[in-house]
């Protein structure tokens, strides 16, 4: 009942964004890691897009035969085809076929009717269900798209074969309260005939948001990307929606299958593969998400971790909680960084290397540990030398 399956689609959604491209080798590592991570279905590619696409989606099948792989098309023949033709060595194939239902993209990009849509996406989910047994239908702009009609849409889907629905919020536009009123009607609507599934992006920072809601609401696949990367603003960060789960189970009582000491490794490699790295106060997995700068916090954090920090950087594969010596640092963080390098201080020394320390780093943004230590010699010379003076 509050299993939630984990879609990965960093190698299609995330791919697909500016600066995230890769080979298909790269795929074929960053996809190591998330098979490692425990994702329960991993979408691979979008075949008919490009060779590139096709060739990962084979060679991530044949690589994983045990995990469950989808290749994206379109509601088309070909593209169904291409798909299935790419997943043709996975043992458990999932073929995602999409086409968008809003009244805006019937009329501005598709120039079709509501009817014409519904018919396309009933034959390209009978076409899949030729090749594979578990198919998926995505409604696309789901969340601007007239209720009524995509819950015909849905049902009609569902008849035709499709065994997960997904409601992707494609542009990034609701919020948690109506995401989670979409999703409870659909949920609703289908029953236990399919799996509903979400698919949000971050345009106004809610994706992570209005997956939990839509989990709450009765939601049990969540489509998300490592570090969060995907179009524009990006989709919900796996990381952070599997985090919140393990972290409140008293509010948020749902259970995936992510082995969570893999999560920084897995954000690690995807950051060497693609051209840049979460930014540096990204929960879970940025460089300052477990690092502590300021004096109360340290002195709070040193006396008992959990004054500070809600989950150990341990469980999500961070090497070490971090204390970062700066400015507002605490002189309990100072004298217990010198005795991790190796010092021994008396009060006097300590005293004396608090002032030097704050001086220096009221001129800079963090002091490294080779500049305290530089500082401690000179506190410990200048101190040894007014003592033989005396
Ligand atoms: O954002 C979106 O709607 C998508 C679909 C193809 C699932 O990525
Ligand atoms: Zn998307």
């Amino acid at each position: 009942m509050n299993r939630v399956y984990i879609f990965d689609t960093t190698l299609r959604d995330g791919e697909q964004s500016p600066g995230c491209s890769m080979t298909v080798p790269e795929k074929v590592r960053m996809a190591a890691k998330l098979v490692d991570l425990g994702v329960d279905i991993l979408e691979a590619g979008f075949p008919i897009a490009s060779q590139g696409d096709f060739e990962a989606v084979d060679a991530v099948s044949r690589e994983y035969p045990w995990v469950q792989v989808a290749a994206l098309a379109r509601s088309t023949k070909n593209d169904v085809e291409r798909a299935a033709n790419a997943l043709k060595h996975a043992k458990r194939p999932r073929i995602h076929t999409f086409l968008a239902t809003s009244d805006i993209h019937l009329q501005y990009k598709l120039k079709k009717s509501r009817q014409q849509v519904l018919d396309e996406a009933c034959a390209a989910v009978v076409q899949a269900r030729q090749y594979a047994d578990d198919v998926e239908f995505s409604a696309e702009d789901a969340t601007r798209t007239d209720w009524d009609y995509l819950e015909e849409i849905s049902k009609a889907v569902v008849g035709a074969g499709a065994r997960t629905v997904n409601l992707p919020d494609t542009v990034g536009y609701s919020v948690p309260t109506e995401y989670g009123e979409l999703i409870a009607r659909m949920v609703k609507a289908l029953g236990d005939t399919a799996i509903v599934s979400v698919h949000c992006h971050d345009d106004l920072g809610l994706a992570v948001a209005n997956s939990i809601a839509a989990v709450q609401a009765g939601a049990r696949q969540i489509e998300c990307t490592m570090n969060g990367i995907g179009e524009r603003a990006g989709n919900c960060s796996l990381e952070e929606v599997v985090m919140a789960f393990k972290t409140r189970p008293d509010r948020l009582p749902y259970k995936t299958k992510i082995v969570t000491e893999h999560l920084y490794p897995a954000s690690q490699l995807l950051s060497q593969i693609i051209t840049f790295g979460p930014q540096p106060n990204k929960a879970i997995v940025g460089e300052n998400a477990f690092a502590h700068e300021a004096g109360i916090h340290q002195d709070g954090y040193l006396k008992n971790k959990s004054t500070y920090e809600i989950i150990d950087p341990h469980s999500v594969g961070v090497p070490e909680g971090r204390l970062v010596l700066g400015k507002h640092s605490g002189r309990h963080a100072l004298g217990q960084r010198a005795e991790t390098l190796g010092y021994t201080l008396s009060k006097e020394e300590l005293d004396e290397l608090y002032k030097r320390f704050t001086t220096l780093a009221d001129t800079k943004k963090g002091v490294r540990n080779d500049e305290i230590g530089g500082l401690i010699e000179s506190v410990k010379n200048a101190l040894a030398e007014s003592a033989t003076i005396r």
